[in-house]
């Protein structure tokens, strides 16, 4: 071969990284083009399956990883991967529903779940309900032959009731309606989505990503695991035409948190329930908000489903006496809670919560203000001790 310039030589340089190289991180593949060997490997057929490549955007070595693992984490067959958890609820709405198609959500579905379901899904001809998660009986009468897909929350947003899972997904079965659970909560940690009872569970089970299997408050992502292939193949079809890409440097930091994720959930989940006691013990509070605790709405139903686990969330009703000023004037004075969106990162976070515009069904809850607390990695006493001081601000 001549000799070729230096510029050239820095694109198709001869050396080539030995076959066999073997360490314990997953390699960052990255692409947009995918190389074919010649115009006849250019010509065969290739699925997006993780064995094959056309193009980068499908996925790379890393991507198909990551889903491969997630698939494992969520007792799945499938897994797709989303540019972030709500990208994951998108698909899921626009790749099942179609024009006259009705879906049903619980009235505690993630806010912007509601958001799509309410301002977009209408235009295209889909219509909408909210139900009661604690209310089975109440559901089963809402499903019609119009009903095409029903949204599962467990444990649901910041009001954190845990919904009558077996109950609802019997009442599903039994009208053959595909179910969708978003399974940010339990993260496939807390009980197992697609047996939630034996015989019984969602066909798809969604994440964000961004949460737990990150855990570093740094990446957005989603995945969306399915057991049944055809439904897989359905929903592969909308991420298809929706062109849904992932940076590989965002996959390869998810799957640096994977290992981690259950010794990071139970940690959270001790720290979030020593200082949930520790709230509910206090003169302010009126109500605590966490479904392992008694009293909390559908604690019953999360001793039915979960393994023990809870996530590292609750929320708690400031008795009526303190306005809105107060609360906020407490979560202000807070150090070490970050005020913020998410959760399951390393940073506590508090989000006082106005519930009153993102409900439409009479809440389970007493009256006053909510404030939802996320409980990161700190050391538990430092964070009661900062609650302590904060208190003294209402
Ligand atoms: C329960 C739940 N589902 C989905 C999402 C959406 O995740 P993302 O922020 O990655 O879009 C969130 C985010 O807060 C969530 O709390």
């Amino acid at each position: 071969m001549t000799k070729r310039a230096i510029s050239t030589e820095q694109i198709h340089h001869s050396y080539r990284a030995p076959e066999g190289w073997n360490a314990i991180p997953v390699g960052v593949f990255k692409a947009s083009t995918v190389l074919f060997k010649n115009t006849s490997d250019l010509h065969q057929v290739r699925t997006p399956d993780g064995q094959t490549y056309r193009y980068g955007l499908h996925g790379t070595p890393t991507s198909y990883t990551l889903a491969a693992r997630l698939a494992t984490l969520e007792r799945a067959e499938h897994c797709l991967l989303t540019p972030s958890g709500l990208s994951a609820v998108t698909l899921v709405s626009l790749g099942i529903l179609r024009p006259g198609d009705e879906v049903l959500l619980p009235d505690n579905v993630y806010m912007q779940n509601r958001l799509l379901s309410k301002s977009m899904l209408p235009e295209f001809g889909i219509s909408h309900r909210f139900y009661d998660p604690l209310d089975a009986a109440g559901f089963a009468k809402l499903l019609s032959p119009k009903t095409k897909l029903v949204w599962l929350e467990a444990a649901g947003s910041i009001t954190l009731e845990f919904p009558d899972l077996v109950g609802l997904l019997q009442a599903c079965k039994a009208h053959g309606v595909i179910t969708a659970i978003d399974n940010t909560w339990g993260s496939g940690v807390a009980f197992n989505p697609f047996e939630i009872a034996p015989g019984l569970g969602a066909d798809i089970s969604i994440q964000a990503l961004t949460k737990y299997a990150s855990g570093g408050a740094d990446v957005l992502m989603g995945s969306v695991c399915t057991r049944d292939l055809a439904l897989h193949e359905k929903l592969n079809r909308m991420h298809e035409h929706l062109g849904y890409g992932l940076g590989q440097n965002d996959v390869e930091l998810v799957l640096r948190g994977l290992p981690s994720l259950l010794l990071r959930y139970r940690a959270q989940d001790a720290t979030t329930r020593a200082l949930a006691a520790w709230m509910q013990a206090r003169p302010e509070v009126a109500q605590l908000l966490h479904p392992a605790f008694a009293g909390s709405p559908g604690h019953e139903y999360w001793q039915q489903t979960s393994s023990g686990g809870a996530a590292c969330l609750f929320s708690v009703v400031f008795k009526p006496e303190y306005s809105a000023a107060q609360v906020d004037a407490f979560v202000d004075a807070l150090e070490l809670f970050g005020i913020g969106y998410s959760w399951a990162g390393p940073m506590s976070l508090a989000l006082p919560c106005e519930l009153g515009r993102s409900r439409s069904l009479s809440l389970p809850i007493a009256q006053g203000c909510v404030v939802r607390f996320a409980i990161g990695l700190e050391d538990q006493v430092d964070l009661i001790a900062d609650l302590e001081q904060a208190l003294a601000h209402l």
